[in-house]
Order: structure tokens, then C-alpha cells, then sequence
């Protein structure tokens, strides 16, 4: 079944990966973001005019989310599927988080994704079903640095599971992907004081290397169809075995093996 799928945060690379992948599924993709400049480049980017549309708004400003999401139903219809995928970073110890650092922090990947829920949770009980997939991170679970995004992400996930209980009976589903590092224009600026940084992160994981956006759209992808009508309230690791467990440690103990 094709659905209205609204993505925030949908001028970033992993936005613009999901709209791809929803778009080659059949479904009508609303991107939302704050950044007109970048929310065109994503619509010439994505070049598909008839299912692709894009709003400006922020998600710390529930009357500009409110609004987004009537203009989204104006243009494609009921909302069917939420990925609250807006995020970013402040401070990356406790030493720099400031108390504006860590508000932002939690207003943006917390509180926004609350704001957005709340904008469509009705219209998806009504219609007896949504699913909503809120993007989290590594971050969520383990240590590496940014305090207060990551302590967002962990109320985002608990939401997650707080959502699943509380609408399954609706017919909504809620889930959360949880990557590890994602090789996006979010890296750019490390990238840029130090080149090799997402080389050097690689030897961390498991796998021996860091996602693509498109690991990301790909399982969002699987959370929306058929296949997954029986997840909800999940937290889905998506890192190459990062959260496992530390190769480098296993093998500090146990030798060449790991
Ligand atoms: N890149 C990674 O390594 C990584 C790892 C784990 C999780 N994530 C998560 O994935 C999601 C997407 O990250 P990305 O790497 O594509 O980042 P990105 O910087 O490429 O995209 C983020 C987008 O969110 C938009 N945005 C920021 N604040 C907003 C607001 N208040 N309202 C509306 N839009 C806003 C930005 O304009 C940008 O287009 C985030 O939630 C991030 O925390 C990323």
C-alpha cells in the first residue's frame, strides 16, 4: 500500500536517502526541514516532482510543525508514516555543555520529535493506523562523546517504546533505528580538520566499516512494509556491531583471534 510518508530533517543525506528509497517504493514523500536552500537542492537532487514535496519548518516550533503537517495533508493526504530523522550536535563533552548547549540538544532531537508525533498521532488513530520511526544513535546506548544529544537519544528511544504501548491498539507502530557513524555532510567539518578521522573510526566496528545513508533508508524501508507488521517498540542497532561489544578490547584479552 503506497503511503503519505513525512520526513523531518529531510534535506540532510539521510532525509534525502529515505525520500529515495519511499519514492522507488511507490509512496508520496513530504521532506520537511529548516533550511529552504538545502530543501531545494534536495527537491533538484531528488528530481521527482509528482510524489516528492517539501516544507519549510522547524521542528522546535510546534505552531510551525502544526502547520507543516495541515500543508503536507493538503498536498498528498494523511500522514501514514512519520520519520523523525531531524538531529544534530552541541557540545561534544561535559565540560562544553552550557546550559543553552544542552537545551538545544534536548529541544531539537527529543522534544522535536515529540512535537511531530503530536502533530500526527491523532489523524493516525482515527485512520486506525501510522507508523512512526524515530532516527536515534549509538550514542543512545554507549559513551562517545556529546552529552546532551546523547541523552536525547535515550528519551527518544524510551519514547519509542512508549509510543509502541500506547497506540498498538490503534494500529500504529513505533520504532527506532539506532546507527553508528553514517558517512553524511554531518562529518564534514571533522573531516575537513582531520581527513582520515572516518578511516581511522572504522576499526572500532566489528564490520571494520561505518554505514551510508542509504543502510539507513534501507531498513526504514523493511520497518514500513508488510514484513514488519509485528515489530513495534523496537530499538534497532544499525553499526556494524559497535554496541556489541569493543573488537579492540577482545582482543587486548584474548588475542589476534578477534
Ligand atoms: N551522520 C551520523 O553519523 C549519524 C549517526 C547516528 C545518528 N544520526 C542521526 O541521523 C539523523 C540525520 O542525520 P544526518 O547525518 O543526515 O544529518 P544532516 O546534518 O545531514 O541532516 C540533518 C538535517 O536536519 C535539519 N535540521 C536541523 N535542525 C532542524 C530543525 N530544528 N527543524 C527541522 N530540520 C532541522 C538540517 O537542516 C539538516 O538538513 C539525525 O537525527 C542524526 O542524529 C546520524
Amino acid at each position: 500500500m503506497s503511503e503519505t510518508i513525512l520526513v523531518t530533517g529531510g534535506a540532510g543525506d539521510i532525509g534525502r536517502a529515505l525520500a529515495r528509497r519511499f519514492l522507488a517504493g511507490g509512496h508520496r514523500v513530504v521532506l520537511l526541514d529548516r533550511d529552504a536552500a538545502a530543501l531545494e537542492g534536495a527537491a533538484r537532487d531528488i528530481a521527482d516532482g509528482d510524489r516528492l514535496a517539501c516544507i519549510t519548518a522547524d521542528v522546535t516550533d510546534g505552531a510551525s510543525i502544526g502547520e507543516a503537517v495541515k500543508q503536507a495533508q493538503a498536498i498528498f493526504g494523511a500522514i501514514g508514516v512519520l520519520v523523525n530523522n531531524a538531529g544534530g550536535v552541541t557540545a561534544p563533552t561535559l565540560a562544553s555543555t552550557d546550559e543553552s548547549a544542552w537545551l538545544a540538544d534536548l529541544d531539537l532531537n527529543l522534544n522535536g520529535a515529540w512535537r511531530c508525533v503530536r502533530a500526527v498521532q491523532e489523524g493516525m488513530m482515527t485512520r486506525g493506523r501510522g507508523i512512526i520511526i524515530n532516527i536515534s544513535s549509538a550514542n543512545a546506548t554507549g559513551i562517545y562523546g556529546y552529552p546532551a544529544y546523547s541523552a536525547a537519544k535515550a528519551g527518544l528511544e524510551h519514547f519509542t517504546r512508549f509510543l509502541a504501548v500506547e497506540l498498538g491498539r490503534y494500529g500504529v507502530r513505533a520504532n527506532a533505528i539506532a546507527p553508528g557513524s553514517v558517512k553524511t555532510q554531518a562529518w564534514n567539518e571533522r573531516v575537513a580538520h582531520d581527513p582520515e578521522i572516518l578511516e581511522r573510526v572504522k576499526r572500532w566496528y566489528p564490520l571494520g566499516d561505518v554505514c551510508v545513508p542509504e543502510d539507513v533508508a534501507g531498513l526504514a524501508a523493511f520497518l514500513i512494509g508488510p514484513d514488519a507488521r509485528m515489530i513495534t517498540g523496537a530499538v534497532i542497532a544499525l553499526d556494524g556491531g559497535l554496541t556489541a561489544g569493543s573488537t579492540t578490547m577482545a582482543r587486548e584479552f584474548c588475542g589476534a583471534e578477534f
